[in-house]
């Protein structure tokens, strides 16, 4: 069924034979008629008496509220269905993919329809700045799909509940690397005899490659977290649309079946952590931190929803190296140094943002002793 939609994708990819392409020019031909036409008029009548407002410029700042370059999904009318805008795959797809995806902006024919005034009735359009790098009617260099400038508007869903027995199955029933794409992110380590599959969460969660960018603000006491810290998240289709193509829900053209509006904008990405300390890669010289990911993350796999997850990693799950008689006493160690200053800062597993508060209850469990809060401390 990918080979149909291969062929498909390739007669579109073709010159502008398609009626879609052909209104696209028609379009565009307009659109530089009517940009020469108002050039000639602005500068004529600027010219002549300058300092008045030209007619219509009311009605401008009256609109100068709305910023034409900044695209929301959160507008009611962009809220019609997905493919209404994006087409899947989108043109050209191969020159980006090895699989069909969707790679570019939606085309002009999705915005036209309502936004005639703001396509055609300005010297610089600046709803072109939506899509493209620069506002002319000669260039078509776009920014990339999607851009990494703009915060994005929507998270993910992924029932990692639903998963745990497909994917274990899927893993079985392919022995050849049929995660392509994301298996070639960590194929060096697969080598490697620590490396395991580890409940297949690997497939979709390699160690990163690169520290993350700050979040805003910076990096909390200015501790950079070294490369062995963080597990990347899937960054594209490639890990999902395998099984999620023509006929498991959700299909690929069902967009908000995965895509969830987030209201107000997320940031750019950067993980958030409690333990910011906490390396997957590290522990150690032997690496103690290598392990099965659910004895630590004993909740994702019973996640319904990403909602709410933190803290999904209880300290429980550090106590047998970190917090026992005869051995290591890290958390016993700060909790005491607390009940001589109740100004301490936790610095092992955490930065001064959590470090400062109270030590929560199940901190004081694993110590076993009662929990205290800092201002009853003398
Ligand atoms: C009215 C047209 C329109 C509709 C309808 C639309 N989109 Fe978009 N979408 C756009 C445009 C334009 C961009 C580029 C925005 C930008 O780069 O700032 C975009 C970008 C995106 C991106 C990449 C940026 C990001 O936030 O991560 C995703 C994902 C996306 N759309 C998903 C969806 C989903 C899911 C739906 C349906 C719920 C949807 N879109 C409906 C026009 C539309
Ligand atoms: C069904 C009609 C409709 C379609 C289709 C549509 N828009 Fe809009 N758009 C609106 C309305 C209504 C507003 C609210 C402001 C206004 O009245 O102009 C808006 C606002 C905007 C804004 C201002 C910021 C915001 O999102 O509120 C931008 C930028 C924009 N549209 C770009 C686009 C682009 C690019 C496309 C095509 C991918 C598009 N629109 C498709 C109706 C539409
Ligand atoms: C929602 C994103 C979006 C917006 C907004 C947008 N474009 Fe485009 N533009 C595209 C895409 C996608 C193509 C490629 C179309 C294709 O290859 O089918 C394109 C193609 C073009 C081309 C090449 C000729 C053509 O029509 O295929 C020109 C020139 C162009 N755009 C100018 C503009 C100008 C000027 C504006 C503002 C008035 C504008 N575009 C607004 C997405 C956009
Ligand atoms: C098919 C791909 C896939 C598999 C397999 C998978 N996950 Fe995930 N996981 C995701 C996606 C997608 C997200 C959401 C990332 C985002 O929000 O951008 C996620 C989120 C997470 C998060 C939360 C990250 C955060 O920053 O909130 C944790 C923890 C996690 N996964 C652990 C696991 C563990 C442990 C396993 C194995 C039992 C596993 N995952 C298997 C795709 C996968
Ligand atoms: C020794 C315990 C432990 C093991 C084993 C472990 N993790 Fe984690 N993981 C953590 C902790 C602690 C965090 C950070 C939680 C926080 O601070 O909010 C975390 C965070 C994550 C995140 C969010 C992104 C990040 O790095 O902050 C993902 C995804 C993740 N782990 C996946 C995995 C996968 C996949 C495996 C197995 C290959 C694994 N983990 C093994 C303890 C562990
Ligand atoms: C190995 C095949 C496979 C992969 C890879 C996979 N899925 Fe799924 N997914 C399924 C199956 C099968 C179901 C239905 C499970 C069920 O209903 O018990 C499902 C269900 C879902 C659902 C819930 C649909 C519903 O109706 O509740 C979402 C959302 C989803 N997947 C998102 C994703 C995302 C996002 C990715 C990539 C990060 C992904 N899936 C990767 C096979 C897969
Ligand atoms: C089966 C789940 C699923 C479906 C269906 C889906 N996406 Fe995604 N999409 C994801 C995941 C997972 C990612 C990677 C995580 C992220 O970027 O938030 C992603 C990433 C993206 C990106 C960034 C990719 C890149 O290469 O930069 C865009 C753009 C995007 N999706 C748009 C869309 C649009 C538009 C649709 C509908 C035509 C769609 N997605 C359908 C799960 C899905
Ligand atoms: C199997 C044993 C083991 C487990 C379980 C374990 N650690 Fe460690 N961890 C170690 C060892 C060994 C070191 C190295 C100590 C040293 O050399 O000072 C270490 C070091 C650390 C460090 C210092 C930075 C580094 O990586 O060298 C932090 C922070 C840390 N662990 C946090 C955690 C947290 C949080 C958990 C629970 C989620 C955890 N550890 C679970 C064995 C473990
Ligand atoms: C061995 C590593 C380790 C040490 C040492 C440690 N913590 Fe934690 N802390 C964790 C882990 C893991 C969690 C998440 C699980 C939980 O809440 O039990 C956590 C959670 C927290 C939280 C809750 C944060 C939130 O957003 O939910 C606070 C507050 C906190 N710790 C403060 C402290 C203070 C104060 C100390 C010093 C006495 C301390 N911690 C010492 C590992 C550690």
């Amino acid at each position: 069924m990918l080979n149909q939609e291969d062929t498909q994708a390739k007669r579109d990819g073709g010159l502008a034979t398609k009626s879609g392409s052909v209104r696209a020019l028609a379009a565009t031909v307009a659109f530089l008629l009517l940009t020469t036409l108002l050039l000639l008029f602005t500068s004529h009548s600027l010219a002549q008496k300058p300092g008045t407002r030209r007619p219509g410029a009311s009605r401008a700042s009256q609109a100068k509220a709305i910023d034409y370059s900044k695209f929301s999904h959160a507008t009611t009318k962009h809220q019609a269905a997905c493919s209404t805008c994006h087409k899947l795959p989108s043109r050209n797809w191969q020159k980006v993919r090895d699989y069909p995806d969707v790679i570019d902006y939606p085309g002009h024919d999705a915005c036209v329809s309502c936004h005639r005034p703001q396509f055609f009735r300005s010297a610089k359009p600046i709803i072109c700045a939506v899509c493209h790098a620069k506002t002319s009617p000669r260039d078509d260099v776009r920014f990339a799909f999607r851009n990494p400038a703009r915060p994005r508007q929507f998270t993910i869903e992924f029932p990692h509940d639903k998963h745990q027995e497909v994917i274990a199955r899927f893993a079985k029933s392919e022995p050849g690397p049929m995660f392509v794409h994301v298996s070639l992110r960590f194929s060096s380590r697969v080598t490697d005899d620590k490396m395991q599959t580890y409940n297949n969460c690997a497939i979709c969660h390699a160690t990163r490659s690169s520290v993350p960018t700050a979040p805003d603000g910076g990096w909390p006491d200015g501790f950079v977290p070294d490369v062995a810290t963080f597990k990347s998240a899937p960054l594209s289709h490639a890990a999902c649309f395998n099984c999620h193509w023509k006929s498991q829900q959700p299909v690929s053209d069902n967009c908000a079946g995965c895509h969830k509006l987030a209201n107000p904008y997320l940031p750019v990405e950067s993980p958030k952590r409690i333990s910011l300390k906490f390396k997957h890669e590290g522990g150690g010289e032997r690496k103690n931190h290598l392990a099965e990911c659910t004895t630590c993350h004993i909740n994702i796999t019973k996640a319904t929803s990403l909602r709410g997850l933190r803290p999904d990693v209880p300290i429980t799950s550090c106590t047998e190296c970190h917090n026992k008689e005869g051995l290591r006493q890290d958390v016993s160690k700060e909790l005491a140094a607390i009940d001589k200053d109740r100004t301490f800062v936790c610095v092992y597993c955490h930065t001064s943002t959590v470090g400062k508060l109270d030590p929560p209850a199940s901190h004081y469990l694993i110590a076993e002793r009662p929990p205290v809060k800092r201002r009853d401390i003398k």
